[in-house]
């Protein structure tokens, strides 16, 4: 068993209280590698912000447990050494069953998701509530979900939304005992979260996709004020960089995002986490690919991951300070 205290992460408790009293959202960052990381905690300590690591099932897959856990441990000892110490969460991301949150809760997460969306309501509230009598134990957090995001979570997709509904949260709070709660107002993983149907097109033939509910948010805060809530889904898609992934070979069409204004709007009520990763993946693919055909006889890894690292941070600085609010906040 390794307590993540031992490996000086928190949980996520007073990270949300300060950030539904304060108006701003922490950002959740999925990483597999090294230079994911890297660029997550430059960005974070040069901004002052807290942050959350987060690993889904198929990164600890992909990268192995072990190391992922002492990646961790190696992160909150780098932000001390670039000068601030900043707090730091180690997350399940999508958590799909009790055993895969206990084995995280015993080997270093200081927050588990489980993600009982895709069952009935009384399935969700049990195994939800399973997972929180066990990981509160160790003083670990854990986030639910109610609704369903269109799109794709590691093995489970779903074509269209089923938006969160208000008169269920009361009960699925009191029900579980839940610390946060994630929910399903418009957003969707990966980079085309509408389709062109969907969207309007501005002069510039760019495509605006259909604004956020956030009338289902604010019901939502009118039955459970001040309880934090999660935002997944939440990548912008910048054009910019799917213009360079395009210039360079690559081939994106229907890229569509939620617009940084309406995160802004969302990171200023109870929404405390938004989660991003497919912009992390957008801005590292466009340097990669930029210097890859820029520089042809290249093939030091570090020649090409290292500006895709640079990319990344710029990227997340960006997100902490014009998008989220947590700038400043460590
Ligand atoms: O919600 C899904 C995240 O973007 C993680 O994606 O399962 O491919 O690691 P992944
Ligand atoms: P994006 O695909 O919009 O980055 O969402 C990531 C996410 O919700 C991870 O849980
Ligand atoms: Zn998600």
């Amino acid at each position: 068993m390794t307590n993540y205290k031992d490996l000086g992460l928190v949980n996520t408790r007073d990270m949300f209280a300060k950030a539904v009293k304060g108006g701003y959202a922490i950002p959740a960052y999925n990483f597999n590698n090294l230079e994911q990381l890297q660029a997550i905690i430059q960005a974070c300590v040069e901004t002052k912000s807290p942050v959350i690591l987060q690993v889904s099932s198929g990164a600890r897959k992909y990268a192995n447990s072990n190391l992922l856990r002492n990646m961790a441990r190696g992160a909150v000892e780098y932000a001390h050494e670039l000068g601030y110490d900043i707090p730091v969460v180690l997350h399940l991301d999508h958590g799909d069953s009790f055993e895969l949150c206990k084995d995280c809760i015993e080997n270093g997460f200081s927050s588990v998701m489980i993600d009982g969306s895709h069952l009935s309501y009384d399935e969700n509230v049990a195994l939800t509530k399973k997972v929180c009598e066990y990981a509160h134990q160790y003083d670990v957090t854990v986030e639910g979900e109610l609704g369903v995001l269109a799109g794709v979570e590691d093995d489970v997709s779903s074509e269209v939304s089923h938006y969160t509904m208000p008169d269920e949260v009361e009960d699925f709070v009191k029900k579980t005992g839940v610390d946060s709660l994630a929910i399903s107002i418009g957003t969707s993983h990966g980079r085309t979260k509408f389709t062109p149907e969907q969207c309007t097109k501005n002069a510039d033939g760019v495509l605006i996709p259909p604004p956020l509910r956030f009338d289902i948010l604010e019901e939502i805060e009118k039955r459970i004020p001040g309880f934090p809530i999660v935002l997944h889904g939440s990548s912008s898609v910048p054009i910019e960089y799917v213009k360079m992934i395009e210039q360079y070979g690559g081939s994106l069409p229907n890229s569509v995002g939620i617009p940084e204004e309406q995160l802004r709007k969302a990171a200023k009520s109870a929404v405390c986490k938004i989660n991003i990763d497919s912009d992390g993946r957008l801005a590292m693919t466009a340097a990669i690919r930029k210097v890859l055909s820029e520089k042809p006889e290249e093939f030091d890894p570090r020649k090409y991951l290292g500006p895709a690292r640079d990319e990344l941070k710029k990227l997340y600085s960006h997100k902490n300070t014009n998008v989220l609010g947590s700038a400043g906040q460590a």
